[in-house]
Formats: C-alpha cells, sequence, structure tokens
C-alpha cells in the first residue's frame, strides 16, 4: 500500500470511531438533570423548563398529532432523535433539555459536568442561535417568526451564582 492509501484508510478509520462515538451519548430525560439543576441558588433550570413553552410543547399536539413525525420533530426531543439513542427519556415530556444541550447520559456525570471543556467533548452542547432555528423556523405551522435576543430572554435560566 502506498502512503497515501494508508492515510486515507487512517482517515475513514478515525472518521467511523467518532461517528461510534457519538452515538454513545444517549437521551436520558429532564428528571435526570433536575437531581443536580433545581436548585434556587444557581438558579432552579429545571423549574424553570417547566414552566417554560417547551415543557409544554406535547400539550398542543391534539389526538394523532401527538403520533404524527411530521409534529414530533419539534415537539418532541424523545420523538426526533434516532430510536437506538433514546434511554430515560419520555416523549410526553416535550422539547426536552437535552433538544439544546446534547444526550446526557455520559456528560452527566459530576466530575465531566464541572469541567465544561470535557463536557462539551462528551457531547454536551451550549446552544447558538443555530440550535434553536432546528425547530423555528418556516416549516412550523405557527412560525411567528424568531428574534434570538428576545426568545433566549424568555427562556432564560441562568445560574445567578456565576455572577
Ligand atoms: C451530578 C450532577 C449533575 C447532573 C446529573 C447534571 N449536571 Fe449539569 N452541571 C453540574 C455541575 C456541577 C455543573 C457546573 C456548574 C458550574 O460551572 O458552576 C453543571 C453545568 C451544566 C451546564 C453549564 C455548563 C457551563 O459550563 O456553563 C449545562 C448546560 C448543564 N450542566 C446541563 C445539564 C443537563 C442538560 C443535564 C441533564 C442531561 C445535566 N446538566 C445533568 C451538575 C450536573
Ligand atoms: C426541538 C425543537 C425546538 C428547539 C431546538 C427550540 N425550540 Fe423553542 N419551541 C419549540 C416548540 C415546539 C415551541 C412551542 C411550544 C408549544 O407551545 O407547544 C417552542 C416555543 C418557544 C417559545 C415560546 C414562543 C411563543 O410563541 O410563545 C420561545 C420563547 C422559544 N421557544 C425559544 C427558544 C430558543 C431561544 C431556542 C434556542 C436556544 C429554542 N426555543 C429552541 C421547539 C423548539
Ligand atoms: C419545524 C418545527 C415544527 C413543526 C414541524 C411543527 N411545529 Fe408546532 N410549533 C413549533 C414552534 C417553534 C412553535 C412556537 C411558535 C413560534 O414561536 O413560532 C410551535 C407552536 C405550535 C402550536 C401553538 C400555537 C401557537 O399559536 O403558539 C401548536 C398548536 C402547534 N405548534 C401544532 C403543531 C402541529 C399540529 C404540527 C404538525 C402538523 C406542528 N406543530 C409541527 C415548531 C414546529
Ligand atoms: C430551548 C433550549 C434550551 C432548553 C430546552 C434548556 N436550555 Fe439550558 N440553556 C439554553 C441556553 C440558550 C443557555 C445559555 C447559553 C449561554 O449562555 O451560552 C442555557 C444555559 C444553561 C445552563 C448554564 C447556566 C449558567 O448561567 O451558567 C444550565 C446549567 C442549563 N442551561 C441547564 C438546563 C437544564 C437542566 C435544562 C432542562 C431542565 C435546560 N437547560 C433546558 C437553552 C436551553
Amino acid at each position: 500500500m502506498n502512503a497515501k492509501r494508508v492515510l486515507l484508510l487512517f482517515g475513514l478509520a478515525i472518521m467511523v470511531s467518532s461517528v461510534a462515538l457519538a452515538q454513545d451519548f444517549k437521551y436520558i430525560g429532564a428528571a435526570k438533570c433536575k437531581i443536580c439543576h433545581n436548585k434556587p441558588t444557581t438558579g432552579e433550570q429545571f423549574n424553570k423548563w417547566t414552566a417554560g413553552p417547551h415543557a409544554k410543547a406535547m400539550e398542543s399536539l391534539k389526538g394523532a398529532e401527538k403520533e404524527n413525525q411530521k409534529c414530533l420533530k419539534c415537539h418532541s426531543t424523545a420523538a426526533s432523535v434516532d430510536k437506538s439513542l433514546v434511554a430515560t427519556i419520555t416523549v410526553e415530556e416535550g422539547v426536552s433539555c437535552e433538544s439544546c444541550h446534547g444526550p446526557g447520559s455520559i456528560y452527566k456525570s459530576a466530575g465531566i459536568m464541572k469541567n465544561q471543556k470535557l463536557a462539551l467533548t462528551k457531547g454536551m452542547i451550549m446552544p447558538t442561535e443555530m440550535v434553536c432555528k432546528k425547530c423555528h423556523n418556516e416549516e412550523s405551522p405557527h412560525y411567528k417568526g424568531f428574534n434570538f435576543a428576545e426568545y433566549s430572554k424568555r427562556i432564560a435560566h441562568p445560574d445567578p451564582s456565576k455572577k
């Protein structure tokens, strides 16, 4: 084999293994995040999410819509991801933490969570406008436009201890 081919194969092997790794990150659901993210002193993210629009996204779907993949793809985290990646998350919890922060099965451990750089390599996402626009776009039958700054304020759940 010439050097170019070896390099090509090596590159392919890396690509295949990183795809396999990415698939190990599974969706665990908001109840698991709640264990550590519901203290008022650090921003009670779980309560804020529960009170906001995303946790109620399944309530907007009526009857057969609750099983219609065309609606579920934006109204439910669990129903919008590959079935093999569903661990303990349920369809009913609507647009859950992990639609914005990435599948948490690995990064959820305290040792990893405390180190943002490490968490980002273990499936965590700090969402940008692009993440929101996967769902907030004209494909939505009730699209009302999307202003990132304004919409972010309405779902904000910052940690006050960090300021
Ligand atoms: C075992 C406890 C624990 C669990 C479970 C947990 N987290 Fe965390 N998380 C932490 C800690 C500790 C931090 C670091 C807080 C800090 O930097 O002050 C953190 C930080 C974060 C951050 C901010 C990262 C940063 O550096 O600003 C996000 C986002 C986050 N967690 C999301 C989640 C989500 C989503 C889940 C569920 C899938 C989850 N966490 C589950 C403990 C946990
Ligand atoms: C997985 C899809 C999805 C993602 C990603 C998503 N959203 Fe949403 N969002 C929805 C759905 C669905 C609703 C409507 C919930 C309902 O009322 O049924 C919604 C509603 C909202 C609302 C309330 C809008 C209204 O008309 O009252 C705000 C604000 C919002 N989202 C902000 C954001 C922001 C900011 C981001 C990114 C950080 C984001 N969303 C990411 C699906 C998503
Ligand atoms: C591309 C993503 C997407 C798809 C597909 C989608 N929705 Fe939504 N839906 C949203 C978002 C985002 C909102 C929040 C409205 C906004 O702020 O634009 C929403 C809001 C709603 C609302 C609340 C109406 C309102 O005025 O706030 C209902 C009801 C709804 N959707 C039903 C459905 C049904 C039924 C389907 C399937 C036929 C569907 N949606 C498909 C993203 C989507
Ligand atoms: C619709 C998208 C969306 C959902 C759903 C969502 N978040 Fe966030 N989250 C964000 C955005 C946007 C930020 C701010 C990111 C930044 O500062 O760069 C954030 C920030 C955070 C932070 C860091 C706060 C800080 O000030 O350091 C934590 C912790 C967190 N989220 C946890 C959660 C948990 C737990 C859930 C579910 C109970 C959740 N989030 C649901 C979009 C979301």
